[in-house]
């Protein structure tokens, strides 16, 4: 498989490279700062021939349209787009609540984690559309779960992931007849920076879980949304 992973030099997206080129595939592993992507670096010393590190801020589309022509010239088409790239707070003080509610942070949350999935997947859909069983999976939170929401924690991420599960619904429609699965997937919760120390899983066994989801994609089963185990979430 041909694939793209972005927001790749830690957490899950540097776990996703890991088991991806684990198996033997090709991958593109994006990140804003390669020059400082040090797991990345180790890694392409031992993959050099199917590793290409990218650099790619999702929101920027200049760089978005640098990305994709590398990816045109390197590859000519992409089988697997995992839109992971994310943030849990967009202030410089961690998640606002009710009374303190910041604008610039709403506006950034939804920025990368939603509507930059939305626009790398229409960036890259030439390519997907060449690709072998194409698919576009965009790493989504149970927290973005409107029927499951009991409690209030942080406004701007949890919205900004209800929206992200609409845009990938849509696509999932839009793309079908072109023949491109679209997943929203939850990785459950997991001990990276974002999902903290506490969290019950750790990467290697979230990645496992999705990458088995992704394997068994069908179109029929594009515009779900799933959790690593291949649970259905209600929306
Ligand atoms: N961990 C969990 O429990 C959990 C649960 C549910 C959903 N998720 C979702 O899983 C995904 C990965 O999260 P994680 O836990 O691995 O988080 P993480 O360890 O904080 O990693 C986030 C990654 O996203 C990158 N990123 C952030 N903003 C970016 C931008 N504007 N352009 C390009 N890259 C950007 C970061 O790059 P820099 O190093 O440059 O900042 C980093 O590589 C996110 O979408 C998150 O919402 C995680």
């Amino acid at each position: 498989m041909r694939i793209l992973v972005t927001g790749s030099n830690r957490g899950l997206g540097l776990e996703f490279v890991r088991q991806y080129l684990g198996r033997g595939e090709r991958v593109v592993a994006c990140c804003r700062a390669p020059d400082r992507a040090a797991e990345l670096k180790t890694l392409q010393k031992q993959f050099a021939d199917r590793l290409t590190v990218l650099r790619l801020e999702v929101t920027d589309a200049k760089s978005r349209a640098a990305a994709h022509r590398r990816v045109k010239r390197l590859f000519g088409a992409l089988d697997l787009l995992v839109n992971n790239a994310g943030i849990r707070s967009g202030a410089r003080y961690d998640s606002p609540d009710f009374g303190e509610l910041c604008r610039e942070d709403i506006l950034r949350v939804f920025e990368v984690n939603a509507v930059a999935p939305l626009l790398m997947a229409e960036r890259f859909f030439d390519l997907l559309r060449k690709g072998t069983r194409p698919r576009v999976v965009n790493i989504t939170s149970m927290l973005g779960s409107i029927t499951e929401k009991d409690w209030v924690f942080r406004y701007s991420y949890c919205a900004s992931k209800a929206a992200l599960n609409m845009f990938s619904k849509m696509l999932a429609l839009d793309l079908r007849d072109k023949r491109v699965a679209v997943l929203a997937l939850h990785p459950g919760h997991v001990q990276t920076d974002l999902g903290g120390s506490d969290a019950p899983l750790v990467p290697e066994q979230s990645i496992r879980g999705m990458i088995k989801v992704i394997d068994g994609l069908r179109l029929r089963d594009s515009g779900k949304f799933l959790d690593w185990r291949g649970r259905q979430i209600a929306w």
